[in-house]
């Protein structure tokens, strides 16, 4: 097994063991691709929410926040294309009972050729050395001739398949090519189906008539049917942005990775509307904004990288994927679309409504363009806790787990410990977190040896440790002990508010971003 998936394992069991992250539904078996955040989770999920929302609604005059629904008009979804192509093509086998998507078994199967074309590449290269001219022995070598006609013929019955829509055709072409379960090596297929990955459920009683509704898989269509609302009562002119962060579901079919894929997550999401013609000076704008976003958590700009599309929705003009180093290669952590006028266009469409801008400066009605920016906070989650853990060996045989948290995200910002539990060091304990508990999330804890304490909040990411002892009952001052360099430091009770707030303060991440 490669050494990352071990590491990889290691950090999901530390999520779940010190209260981070949960398999759902656990004590009944758990339910798959589904996953609760527990006591610590919950905490460094809300600072990267706050993160976010505050970055975008508080340093954007221009951008305001909504929330709205998850149920909304079935409608909606007609007309933002969900219903008709949020499709996967599905085939199950049915000795392994394992389902696949129809496409990538194809997709695989035509990759096949162009192996088989590099291996006799590979090969005369190598008989004929410094004199091979490559190009001409693939324009004329029969072989490589025949793998590509054949790669060229299955890639184009494919593309007809999948344009028509065609699922039987999807199912002969995995017949006739053979190709074999790689779980159980048969081809004993079912057929092939469409499979929306919306999930369904239905409003009101049957009685009443009830009525299909669908959970969203994005929270972005309950910002395109609210923009007219909040254009007119916010009297917002373009350009300008509604930020909203809420629950979205999909019904993956290949959910895996920890909660990189889950059928139940979270997204944090902004459209950006601006005029006509100036949708690529935004995208750019916000290309530029969100990576500086990621950048000042100080994980290594080095793990971080642009991925451009090349193969654009119809309705796209520009997009590109910010994707973050995960311990299993670099992946996708969020988004940025120029979505043309579609998603507004359609609404107006499909409501018989009007949705359009008048622009005072050019004395014209327009529908908007749109810049979205999408990101995942689960995926945002475990890009930072992948990043900041640490087995560290401290030397003479010494170790210590350690989470690196950017100190404004972690879920305890300081712990006090009484140095012993009695002559009165509990109480003085709990006095000064009773101080600090208005600012900062504050723990007291007294069980243990005060190395085994330190090394519990250090797994938990708590950037300072706060110890009490003899002399803060005469001088009131007590030591303050750094995370990440395990130094520490005599300072006075009354002089804690001012430092933990200099450091762990959410203030200065922002102030980073301006
Ligand atoms: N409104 C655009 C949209 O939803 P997307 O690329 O499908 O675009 C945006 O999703 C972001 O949502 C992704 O970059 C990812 O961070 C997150 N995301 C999507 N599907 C997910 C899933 N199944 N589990 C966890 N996060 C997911």
């Amino acid at each position: 097994m490669a050494k990352q998936e071990d590491v990889f394992k290691t950090i999901i069991a530390h999520a779940k063991e010190y209260g981070f992250v949960f398999q759902s539904s656990e004590i009944y078996d758990g339910l798959s691709a589904v996953y609760d955040y527990g006591q610590n989770g919950v905490e460094l999920k809300n600072n990267i929410k706050r993160y976010w929302w505050e970055a975008m609604t508080m340093l954007h005059d221009n951008i305001v926040g909504i929330d709205s629904a998850i149920f909304m008009h079935p409608t909606i979804w007609k007309a933002s294309g969900h219903v008709d192509a949020f499709n996967d093509p599905l085939i199950d086998n049915k000795d392994s009972k394992k389902r696949y998507r129809a496409d990538v078994l194809i997709e695989d199967e035509i990759a096949k050729f162009d192996e088989k074309i590099n291996k006799e590449v590979a090969k005369a290269a190598k008989r004929f050395g410094e004199s091979f001219d490559e190009a001409m022995f693939r324009q004329t070598n029969p072989r490589v001739l025949e793998h590509a006609q054949k790669r060229d013929a299955l890639h184009q019955r494919f593309a007809d398949a999948m344009n028509a829509n065609d699922l039987a055709e999807l199912k002969q072409i995995i017949l006739d090519y053979e190709i074999v379960d790689p779980i159980s090596g048969t081809r004993n297929w079912t057929d092939v189906r469409q499979f929306n990955l919306m999930f369904k459920t239905e409003m009101g009683s049957t009685a009443d008539g009830a009525m299909e509704v669908y959970l969203r898989p994005e929270t972005a269509q309950g910002i395109f049917v609210n923009y007219l609302n909040v254009q007119k009562t916010g009297r917002m002119r373009l350009p300008f942005g509604i930020a909203q962060i809420g629950k979205a579901f999909r019904n993956e079919i290949v959910a895996r990775q920890f909660i990189f894929r889950m059928r139940e997550f979270e997204q944090m999401e902004m459209q950006f509307f601006v005029r006509p013609g100036e949708e690529l000076k935004w995208f750019d704008f916000w290309r530029q904004t969100r990576l500086k976003w990621h950048e000042a958590l100080g994980l290594g700009n080095q793990k971080y990288r642009f991925h451009d599309h090349e193969k654009l929705a119809h309705y796209a003009n520009a997009a590109t994927d910010i994707e973050f180093l995960m311990p299993f290669g670099f992946k996708e952590v969020e988004g940025i679309h120029s979505r043309t006028n579609f998603d507004l266009s359609q609404h107006e469409k499909f409501s018989g409504k009007k949705i359009q801008y008048f622009d005072p400066e050019l004395n014209e009605s327009y529908v908007p363009y749109v810049i979205e920016t999408s990101i995942g906070v689960d995926r945002m989650f475990l890009s930072i806790f992948c990043s900041c853990y640490e087995d560290q060996d401290l030397g003479n045989g010494d170790r210590r787990v350690v989470l690196h948290f950017p100190a404004a995200l972690a879920p305890v910002k300081c712990a006090v410990l009484p140095l012993v539990k009695k002559d009165g060091l509990p109480e003085k304990a709990r006095e000064i977190q009773h101080r600090l508990r208005f600012d900062f999330t504050c723990q007291v804890d007294e069980k243990d040896s005060i190395g085994k304490r330190y090394r519990r909040q250090d797994a938990i990411g708590t950037p300072y440790c706060i110890t009490v002892d003899h002399q803060t009952l005469e001088d009131n001052t007590v030591t303050l002990r750094h995370r990440d360099s395990m130094q520490q430091e005599r300072v006075a009770v009354a002089d804690l508010e001012r430092i933990l707030a200099e450091k762990v303060s959410l203030n200065n991440l922002l102030k980073k971003l301006l």
